[in-house]
């Protein structure tokens, strides 16, 4: 077959591109960069994360106290902001997740020895049931807004808030915008952040309007939600700060949820737009009691990549479906949760819900998602992966003094090389896989990718997502040429590859120095996750 028989649109697909000896075995492809056809930026919030007050995620994972053995920085567990300061962690959400929409934030300020213990959102989750009680369970509020604002300081991230809108008002709302944002000497607020702390406002711009309120944010209807919606968003104090609120958006292909809100959001006309900065998509491929973390088959591999695949259409849908009412695209989408969402069984403790332990698989769902939102940069201007740590799709575990970076640690690392660089179209092509389904014969594209230019730096990312069979592919420039290139690979000889507090260095990226040609082609590792730098000439 001709390679360019089965060229495809980066858009629908991805891309690939090498330099090097073209292996005898491997399958055929081609990637081709268009430099000339920008798509736009990459905002480095696209690579965000997402923390909640769920199982070990704040209180073992995050928090650890001051009075811990374990080192900290002011209760911070040391090795994860050490962790995170070898990424570039832009924007982060807090505090849930379903949590948000029974917090009062309140709970959580002032001395430490006196803040209130609530039951937690997620005590009458079955997997608690056999837990100790303990901060799973009870929330003791020892990391509150101040922590949160100070680690989101130690690792260079900018905050992002979830406002409880099931079960507190607009005015408490009102308030949590004054504590974090008046400026001293103007509000009572202002004074108590001061005792606590910050002399200096926190300047909060982003602020999430519920949380799932289709589900667990108060299950209301899309109308319904659409007017708390404008009850909240009405007259919030700003104190200069830009606010960017974002509505709480559909679950994966809920269509009619997002149709239903933006009719509702206008029903007053369309000047109510200009309060909605994004609307928020949560999409998990995979769901609890459909799969196991570690233990899964081929088909299972291909089948829940074909699944994480899907984010590429539910953009492009809700994109197309927020166009009808929002014509000039002033709204964004915002992927506020996402990631693979296995079966209880691989946490590292007994009261981390939700803890799973990622593979190779998980990996590559984290880059084919990256490169994803890379080809709809101009649609997604942030993104937060579900969770940080102990959790879904984590980057870190950790439980008391042992620690781990997973396998996706290691591809946000890879691509961090794309943040703020220029998207560029990509086309790839390669020949699908096959791959039994449970609901039979299926496949998946042979290879997928991203590419982004800044100034004469071009990043390529590409997954090869076949199990057995390296992807030979030749890489074409359109309107530039490549002096050198560097190559980072995360590959394992075994898919279900993880690291683990014992064996912690697993998976680990290895780079390969490269000599250009003027044909490049690069032959990329069966399940693999590339990252190619060119120095443009
Ligand atoms: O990330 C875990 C949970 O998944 C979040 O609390 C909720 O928003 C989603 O359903």
């Amino acid at each position: 077959m001709n390679r360019r028989e089965f060229l495809i649109d980066a858009a629908a697909a991805t891309a690939l591109f090498g330099l090097g000896p073209q292996s005898s075995k491997a399958r055929d492809a081609e990637i081709q960069i268009l430099l000339d056809e920008p798509i736009g930026t990459i905002d480095p919030n696209l690579h965000g994360h997402f923390i909640e007050h769920i199982g070990g995620v704040i209180y073992d994972g995050v928090w650890v106290g001051e009075d811990s053995t374990i080192p900290n920085i002011g209760g911070i567990r040391k090795a994860l902001t050490d962790g995170l300061s070898r990424l570039r962690i832009p924007v982060l959400r807090w505090p849930g997740g379903c949590f948000a929409d029974s917090y009062d934030w309140k709970d959580g300020i002032g001395p430490r020895s006196k803040r209130s213990c609530r039951t937690n959102f997620w005590i009458n989750d079955p997997f608690l049931a056999q837990a100790p009680p303990g901060a799973a369970k009870y929330e003791p509020n020892a990391f509150g807004t101040d922590e949160f604002i100070r680690f989101c300081r130690i690792v260079g991230a900018e905050p992002y808030i979830a406002v409880n809108l099931r079960s507190l008002t607009a005015l408490d709302f009102d308030h949590w915008v004054e504590y974090c944002n008046s400026p001293l000497g103007s509000t009572s607020f202002a004074t108590m952040r001061a005792q606590n702390g910050s002399c200096e406002p926190y300047n909060v711009r982003f602020w999430g309007v519920g949380n799932e309120s289709w589900g667990c944010g108060g299950n209301f209807t899309p109308a319904e939600y659409a007017g708390e919606f404008r009850r909240f968003a009405t007259w919030i104090p700003e104190y200069g700060v830009n606010l960017r609120l974002i509505g709480s958006g559909p679950n994966a292909d809920d269509f009619q949820w997002t149709r239903g809100f933006f009719e509702g959001l206008t029903a007053k006309g369309k000047a109510q737009l200009d309060t909605l900065f994004g609307w928020a998509l949560h999409y998990y491929c995979g769901t609890s009691g459909k799969g196991d973390a570690v233990d899964f088959s081929i088909d299972d591999w291909y089948g829940l990549l074909k699944k994480a695949d899907l984010m590429e259409s539910l953009i492009q849908q809700h994109w197309s479906i927020m166009g009808e009412v929002d014509t000039e695209h002033k709204v964004k989408l915002v992927v506020d949760e996402w990631g693979a969402w296995h079966r209880a069984g691989t946490e590292v403790d007994r009261s981390f819900l939700f803890g799973q332990m990622p593979t190779m698989r998980d990996a590559l769902i984290t880059a084919l998602t990256l490169d994803t939102f890379h080809r709809h940069a101009d649609k997604v201007p942030m993104a937060n992966v579900a969770q940080l740590i102990n959790n879904l799709h984590c980057l870190f575990l950790a439980h008391e003094d042992k620690f781990v970076a997973t396998t996706n640690f290691h591809v946000f690392e890879m691509y961090k090389a794309h943040q703020g660089g220029q998207a560029v179209r990509t086309m790839i092509g390669a020949s699908p896989i096959p791959f039994t389904s449970p609901n039979g014969p299926s496949s998946l594209w042979g290879l997928a990718g991203s590419a982004s230019l800044q100034k004469k730096r071009l990043v390529l990312t590409v997954v090869n997502p076949h199990v057995h069979e390296e992807c030979s592919a030749e890489i074409n420039l359109r309107g530039g040429s490549a002096r050198s290139c560097t190559i980072r690979t995360l590959a394992a000889s075994d898919i279900h590859a993880h690291n683990s507090f014992e064996n912690p260095h697993a998976v680990e990226p290895q780079d390969t120095a490269v000599t250009l040609r003027d044909k490049p082609v690069w032959t990329f590792k069966p399940a693999s996750v590339t990252k190619l730098e060119f120095e443009l000439g």
